[in-house]
């Protein structure tokens, strides 16, 4: 944890944060301030814009600790600026908002333009806006809205500050804010993890998950065979990346780690399984438990899978259904998007290893190796998604025009 000092909304607030949390992160969850908004998590759509040393800035990809001594400024902060005042009655007039999800970051890049340009015409306003994407209005509103405010400024005499309060160069926020505030406010700290221990767990209990990912593939042998095979826990282990067992498993519980890496952060998590099957229905639910120590974190999970006969029962569709709940520093890092890629990738890992052990090849030596998502992976299971979207849509249209 780092300790930092920053002015936020005109108040001094100390706090200690973990180096990677981000600044919209940390105003959202250590200081309640949800006016700031975060949609792509990558800097691209301008919905976690915030000022920075009154410059805008993207607080998604703005690390907390690098605005230590920094002034920061939430829409909240802006409450009874006059730029914003002005804006936000535009708004309400022209229509410039549906959703409202757009609308903090959009207005704080607003009156950035206000504040710079003397009499842009609409290309001029698009083009300032262009870091700021909305979903819902179609813009038409929005850059209506920014036009009247800074027609009518400019008919009261109100003139453009030159680089809009832009007064040094450099990265937003590398000026260092100065503290114009008495009082301190002293964010609430981190909440402390409950110590864990990597012991496995002995009794195995029920949840519910709070993110579920389904996901389904067809291997090319009979359900009653793949439904054997699921039956041989340290089978399926081995063809599982990242997991390994630890001891002996029974029918019905199983003992083991799986391996998983999310950009930076590794997490070796020990637990335990509880394995149910049902012959009749060819489903069967896993639901395990498991904690890391070194990264504090901590998770639930189950695995239901059905088994659907397909191709006159020649091959078998495997639908399963992952859920989770996730808690601890990995939770952090483990934004939906990334999990659901994960997911999708160790589905994809186990299907073929599944594919290779049925066929009477061994599976590959995922056991060993963590299963892991970074920046290429991640653009890897992103296009695998959108080819395989693109390959399902054709042969959907070459069925359709076959009919
Ligand atoms: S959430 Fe920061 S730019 Fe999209
Ligand atoms: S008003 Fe809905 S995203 Fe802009």
């Amino acid at each position: 944890m780092n300790a930092i000092a920053l002015t936020v909304n005109g108040r001094a607030v100390d706090a200690s944060v973990e180096p990677r949390t981000h600044l919209a992160d940390f105003v959202r969850d250590a200081l309640h301030l949800t006016g700031t908004h975060l949609g792509c998590e990558h800097g691209v759509c301008g919905a976690c814009t915030l000022l920075l040393d009154d410059i805008p800035a993207r607080s998604c990809i703005t690390y907390a600790v690098a605005c230590d001594g920094a002034r920061v400024t939430t829409i909240e902060g802006l409450d009874t600026d006059e730029i914003i005042v002005e804006l936000r009655a535009a708004f309400t007039r022209e229509h410039a908002l549906q959703c409202g999800y757009c609308t903090p970051g959009m207005l704080i890049s607003a009156r950035d333009l206000v504040r710079r340009l003397h009499d842009p015409d609409e290309r001029s306003i698009r083009v300032g806006l262009s870091g700021n994407l909305c979903r819902c209005t179609g813009y038409v509103g929005i850059v209506r809205a920014v036009r009247s405010v800074i027609d009518q400024r400019r008919r009261r005499g109100v003139l453009p500050e030159p680089g809009g309060g832009r007064t040094m160069l450099g990265p937003v926020g590398s000026g260092g804010g100065t503290n114009g505030s008495d009082s301190r406010v002293v964010a609430p700290p981190a909440k402390a993890e409950p110590p864990q221990e990597n012991t496995v767990e002995t009794v195995v209990p029920d949840f519910t998950p709070t993110v579920t990912v389904t996901e389904h593939f067809t291997v090319a042998h009979s359900p009653a065979a793949v439904f054997g095979m699921f039956g041989d826990v340290a089978a399926v282990a081995n063809c599982l990346p990242g997991v390994s067992l630890t001891g002996v498993p029974t029918p019905d519980r199983a003992e083991g780690s799986i391996r998983v890496r999310i950009g930076p952060i590794a997490a070796n998590f020990r637990g335990a399984a509880r394995i149910e099957r049902a012959r009749e229905t060819w489903s069967g639910r896993i639901i395990g438990i498991g904690s890391d120590q070194r990264s504090r974190s901590s998770t639930q999970g189950e695995i239901r899978y059905r088994l659907v006969p397909v191709e006159q029962g020649n091959a078998t569709q495997v639908e399963v259904a992952i859920g989770y709940s996730l808690r601890g520093l990995l939770a952090q890092m483990a934004r939906e998007g990334l999990v659901r890629a994960l997911v999708a990738r160790m589905t994809a890992d186990f299907a073929g290893n599944l594919d290779r052990h049925l066929s009477g090849a061994g599976p590959e030596d995922h056991a060993k190796k963590a299963v892991e998502l970074n920046g290429f992976s991640l653009l890897a299971a992103v296009l695998r998604q959108h080819v395989g979207k693109i390959f399902r849509r054709n042969r959907r249209r070459q069925h359709g025009d076959e009919v």
